[in-house]
């Protein structure tokens, strides 16, 4: 099932940003993101179990993906796509005209997921994230005609 995100689900969202992102949010950031006007989306399995989230931030036309996870134990199974394809038809409903995001440049599972939802690279950030080793450059895709 799919369904909003709610603020009770802040300590599993952390959870799974834990065992599956190279820099986790914390609950500090999920909580700032909403209280900011972000809005999200989880995928949900028995009982009440959150396998994979979408978080966005509408600003005025523009969209902006800050974030998409799914549980590892879950990968390429359609989940990351079928939050995606969400995210875009709400956004979509309430104006936006483009989106927007920002992917590190070696992660290629995601960059995969993108192209193939229609997200084309439009520039790049240098040094932009935190890496194991230094820094490291986001690309930026995005992907209008919604
Ligand atoms: C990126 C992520 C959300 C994809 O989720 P997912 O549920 O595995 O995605 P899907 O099953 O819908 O896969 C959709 C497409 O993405 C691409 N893809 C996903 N995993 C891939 C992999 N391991 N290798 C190559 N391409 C991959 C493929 O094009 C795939 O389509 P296909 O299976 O028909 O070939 C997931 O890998 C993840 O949570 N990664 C860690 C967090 C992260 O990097 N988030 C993005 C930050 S910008």
């Amino acid at each position: 099932m799919l369904r909003p995100i709610l603020q009770s689900d802040i300590p599993q969202l952390c959870a799974l940003e834990a065992i599956t992102q190279q820099s986790p949010w914390s609950q500090e950031t999920f909580e700032k993101c909403f209280q900011a006007g972000s809005q999200g989306w989880a995928i949900v399995q028995p009982i009440d179990h959150i396998i994979g989230f979408i978080v966005v931030l509408m600003q005025v036309s523009e969209c902006h993906i800050l974030n998409i996870c799914v549980a590892p134990n879950q990968h390429r199974q359609g989940y990351g796509s079928q939050l995606l394809s969400h995210a875009l038809a709400e956004v979509k409903q309430q104006g936006a005209e483009i989106v927007y995001l920002e992917v590190r440049r070696s992660n290629k599972k995601a960059i995969a997921l993108y192209e193939r939802m229609g997200f084309s690279k439009v520039g790049e950030r240098k040094n932009y994230y935190s890496a194991a080793e230094g820094r490291e450059d986001a690309w930026v895709f995005a992907k209008q005609s919604l």
